[in-house]
């Protein structure tokens, strides 16, 4: 079943630009540009619109988020990066506009370093992929289409509950 047009979102958080050269060995070798043409791509071949944001600065993602409920951004894949850990203004701000989000990290934050293993996000997701690398995203954004197209727009119905707490 098709759905009408959508406008989706992917947010990437600092360092991510450096993708393809930053710490290959644990983020591999795709440039950010690559996973958004990917992501691109993915979007137009289901109807819908896709744009893309990356900052190192955590009030310009705020901002950003707070601009999506105005946008009429129907769904945000998310990579929050360092501020996964860190950034109660960016989970703030994805709370008050209240638009499902699938957190995403290439590496597999709870393989590594116990400071890695917090994410302030996870309990707000529609759902979290870790571990997977460039691909990773691609199934977010899919399971965000999928969800979409669910026949009473209801993320359960896609199988993707969305529980808020906090
Ligand atoms: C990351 C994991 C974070 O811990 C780290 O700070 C990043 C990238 C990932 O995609 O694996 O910058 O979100």
């Amino acid at each position: 079943m098709k759905t009408s047009p959508k406008l989706l979102w992917a947010l990437h958080g600092p360092n991510l630009n450096l993708l393809g050269t930053r710490e290959p060995e644990v983020y591999g070798s795709t440039r950010l540009e690559q996973i958004d043409a990917d992501l691109a791509q993915l979007c137009a071949d289901h109807g819908h619109r896709f744009e893309s944001f990356q900052s190192n600065h955590e009030g310009e993602l705020v901002d950003r988020v707070q601009q999506a409920r105005d946008c009429e951004v129907a769904f945000i894949v998310l990579n929050p990066a360092a501020f996964t850990h860190t950034s109660v203004a960016l989970r703030d701000a994805l709370a008050a506009v209240a638009i499902p989000f699938i957190e995403v990290h290439l590496s597999n934050i709870h393989r590594r370093e116990p400071f890695r293993h917090r994410s302030y996000f996870a309990d707000l997701a529609v759902g979290i992929v870790a571990g997977l690398g460039p691909i990773g995203y691609r199934l977010a954004m899919q399971a965000a289409i999928e969800t979409l197209r669910a026949p009473d727009g209801a993320p359960e119905a896609a199988g993707a509950r969305r529980t808020r707490k906090g």
